[in-house]
Formats: structure tokens, sequence, C-alpha cells
């Protein structure tokens, strides 16, 4: 294969051209057939990423009849899904930026809900839109009340990932209009809506568990107070959150608020893309968010430190790592970032803040040696993997006396902002349709059935 800038070959007939305005075309030689092809690349985008539609590779083909080439790209490592304006990363010089802006001035100038605007709708918010944006989620922060019978149903025990996946989805009951997503009015009721009540629902999923009675919104507080005296607020009249805490929560909440095509994001636009109402296709992204390779890896750090209890058990437990029998060293590696993760530097840094507050504790101590050893160690480095955002997130977080069960819960409720501003592009992507691979298919051919039960119903109680 070879690409070419001057020549301009046209597609064969039945290719799309759509967007291949002038990169040059792919020429591909089928050795199996002798034939050559001519597949447009398609303009770059902001950043110089280019492609080819996989769609044009399907002219390629021995015979007629036959479907045509696919690419084939398990866990889509190197398959753009879609084109987005809103979140861009460069893995190798480990860069974030949310519509353009460096996540670092966004986390150390910005608040949440100015941020989640941003990634919504492209741009800052101005004074009187971002006054209204603020108080519409505040003034939608109140849950139906069957919602507190629903989540009082769970087991004591019940995960609290697993209570924030069933109420979100469980709100959709609540606003059946919300399947008329093609009204912007619409939508928009369902984006305020779910960015107000997420952290209620996650809130209360954190009472139950506790056994503690359920505490309503307050409306005269800011976003994350309002969530932290939700949270943890007892008999006082009015609840007073630790500023530091405030600014920490409000730092952590921009860091994780998007990540472009990650798999939480996809299984959203995934979903989404049945046309199913918002709080379902997020409940969807919370269910992938769970899983311990995405955003229950923080939890997952902070149990791997308690386990290794000593800073002088770091060196074997490495070890361990290195040699494939252990588990990986989590908070470590990311699928992107092959240099560093850019949220980490910012998390390590707020680690210190509220340390300085809350006291050291051996487990930073851990995490200190930890990074430590990884980062000199050639296993690591020769694989590029360096601590992503989650390494420290589970240690502030438990300074700040949330329950390691609770961290992902927390990633969700910053990522709802993403998640809906994801969601809502994809919905107005005139080149989006229902999200649906390809496969190749590696079963049996095909074959008679010749069923050799003597009951086809067996019954268990006779
Ligand atoms: N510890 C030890 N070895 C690792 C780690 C790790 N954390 N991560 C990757 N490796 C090794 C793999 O064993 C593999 O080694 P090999 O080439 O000898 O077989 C190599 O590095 C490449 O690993 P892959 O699994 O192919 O990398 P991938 O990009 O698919 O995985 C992932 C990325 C899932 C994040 C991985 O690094 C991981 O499991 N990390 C630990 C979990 C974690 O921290 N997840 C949070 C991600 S950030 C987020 O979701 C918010």
């Amino acid at each position: 294969m070879a690409t070419s800038q001057a020549s301009k070959t046209a597609a064969p007939a039945g290719a799309s051209t759509a967007g291949s305005g002038g990169s040059g075309t792919l020429e591909i030689k089928d050795s199996r057939s002798g034939k050559a092809f001519s597949v447009p690349v398609l303009d770059p985008g902001t950043e110089g990423d280019t492609a080819i539609r996989a769609m044009d590779l399907r002219q390629i083909k021995l015979e007629a009849d036959e479907f045509g080439l696919m690419t084939y790209d398990p866990a889509f490592m190197n398959t753009a899904s879609c084109k987005s304006a809103i979140t861009f990363i460069d893995g190798d010089k480990g860069i974030l930026r949310y519509r353009g802006y460096p996540i670092e001035q966004l986390a150390e100038q910005a608040t949440f809900l100015e941020v989640a605007w941003l990634l919504r709708h492209g741009e800052l918010p101005a004074q009187k839109a971002y006054d209204k944006w603020v108080h519409d989620i505040t003034y939608h922060t109140y849950v139906h009340e069957n919602i507190k019978e629903f989540i009082s149903g769970f087991r004591y025990d019940a995960h609290p990932m697993s209570m924030l996946t069933a109420t979100v989805a469980a709100l959709s009951s609540f606003y059946p209009e919300a399947k008329n997503i093609h009204d912007p009015e619409m939508r928009n009721i369902s984006i305020v809506r779910l960015l107000a009540k997420v952290p209620t629902l996650a809130a209360f999923s954190y009472r139950h568990a506790k056994g503690l009675p359920f505490i309503y919104p307050d409306n005269d507080l800011s976003f994350v107070e309002n969530f932290l005296s939700m949270v943890a607020r007892m008999s006082e009249p009015k609840y007073e959150a630790n500023p530091i805490f405030c600014k920490a929560l409000e730092v952590l909440f921009i860091l994780h608020a998007d990540h472009e095509q990650n798999c939480s994001t996809s299984a959203v636009r995934a979903v989404g893309s049945s046309h199913v109402d918002p709080f379902s296709a997020v409940a969807a992204g919370i269910a992938a968010l769970y899983g311990p390779l995405h955003g229950g890896a923080n939890e997952a750090v902070l149990r791997m430190i308690q386990e290794i209890d000593h800073p002088k058990n770091v060196q074997s437990f490495i070890d361990e790592v290195k040699s494939g029998k252990g588990s990986r060293l989590m908070g470590f590696g990311h699928r992107v970032y092959k240099s560093y993760d850019p949220r980490a530097k910012i998390v390590k840094k707020l680690a210190y803040e509220v340390f300085e507050q809350v006291g050291m504790d051996k487990d930073l101590e851990i995490a200190l040696k930890l990074e430590e050893a990884a980062l000199k160690d050639d296993y690591f480095v020769s694989r590029k993997l360096y601590p992503n955002v989650d390494f420290y997130t589970g240690l502030i977080y438990r300074s700040m006396a949330f329950p390691k069960d609770f961290f992902t819960v927390l990633f969700a409720v910053a990522r709802t902002a993403g998640w809906l501003a994801q969601w809502e592009e994809m919905l107005n992507d005139k080149e989006q349709k229902i999200a649906r691979p390809r496969q190749i298919y590696i079963g049996p051919p095909e074959r008679a059935y010749k069923g050799t039960l003597t009951n086809k119903f067996p019954r268990t109680r006779k």
C-alpha cells in the first residue's frame, strides 16, 4: 500500500467520497486478484488525524457477489468511530484539551458546571447563560419520592455503582417524554435533569449503604457543596463543607468530565445511536464505567495499596506484577497515554494539598514508592506504562472519608457531563446511524439439525 498526495484518482463507483477533499489517496494493490484500488484519504482533523473510510474498502473483492473487504479491529485499537469537536488527546505528548482549552487551565480556573457547559456548547458561557444553567441544574436536583423506595429495595451491601446504574435507568420511566430526542427543548431538559439528579442518586446510594436517612438537595449551596451535603450532612441545620474538599472535588470533577471515545462514552454513543432516551444511554455508560479496567480502577488502586500494606513490600509486589503471576499495577498504563496522563500530574499535586489538611499516611508513602519503583523499572518504561488519573484519586477520596466502593460513583457524577455532550453531538451528526459492527464468522459452516434429546421439556419437579 502507498499513499499519494499528488494523485487524486477518483474512487471507483460505489465508494464514498464524502470528506475526501484533497488529502490524497491510498493506492492499494490486491495481490490475490492483481487489481489496483484507489481509496481517498479523508481531510485531516484539526490536529492532523487522518483516516480512510472503512466502507471504501468494500469495493475490494474477488467475486462480484462477495461482501467485500472489511477492517478487523478488536477493541477498536485503530478505528475512529466519529468526528468529534469536544475533546482532544495526544497520548504521546500527554495533552488533554476540552474544546481546545488545556485541562491544566480548566482545572486551575474553571468550575465544573462551566466545564459542563463548555463541553456541550463548544464555548465558555457568558455570565447570563451560566447563571441560568446553574439555576436550572440546581432546581432539578430533586428526584421523585418513589426513587427513595426504589433505592431502599437494594440490599444494605449493594455496590453503589449497581444502585446508580439501576436508578439512572429507572429515571427514564419517570420522564417518558425524554424519548423525544430530536426535540432540542426536550434534549435540553433531559440534559439538565441528568446533570442535576445523578449527584442526588449518587448521594442516596451512599446514604442507603450506610443506613442513613436520605438528605434532600439544598438549593442554596453550590453544585459541589450540595453534593457533599447530601453525602455527609447529619443533624446540623446548615451544612458547611470543608473548602479544601470542595476545591478538590471541583478539580477532580473537571478532570473526569470527558475523555473522548473511551469505553463508557462509546457505550453511551452506541446505546444512544438506537435513539433510546438519554437516561437509558447514560445508564449504559455507568455500567461500562463500573469495570475495573475503566472507572473501577481507582477503587482497585486503593485495594492494591492496602494489600501491599507497608512500603517495605513495594519491591516484591512490583516483582510479582512483572512475573505476570499477580495482578497488574493498578492505576498504571493507559490505552491512549503513552508518555504521562496529564490529569495524573494535577491529581498528584492536589493529593499533597489535601494531605496537608488531613495529614499524610502510610498509604500515600506506599503510592509514592510504587510510582518511583515503576518509573525506573524497564518493564514499565519499555511498555510506556505511567501513572494514570486513577493512581492518586483513590487516596484523595479516601482522605475525604469516601468509602472505596464509592470512588467510581464520583467518577460517574463528573463523566455525566461528557457523556451528554457526546450523546448530543452524536445525534446531531448526520453521518451517524445505529452502531452495528461487523464480524468475521469463524463458527461451523451450514449443517443439518440432528437432535439427540429424548425429552425436550424436562420438569425439575415430578
Ligand atoms: N501493570 C502491569 N503490566 C501492564 C499494565 C499494568 N497496569 N498495563 C499494561 N501492562 C502490560 C501488559 O501486560 C502488556 O504486556 P505484554 O506486552 O508483555 O503482554 C502491555 O503492558 C500492554 O498492555 P495492554 O493490555 O495491551 O494495554 P492496553 O492499552 O490494552 O491496556 C489498560 C490499557 C487497560 C489501562 C491497562 O494498562 C491496565 O490494565 N491498567 C491497569 C488498570 C487501570 O489503571 N485502568 C485505568 C485506566 S484509566 C481510566 O479508565 C480512567
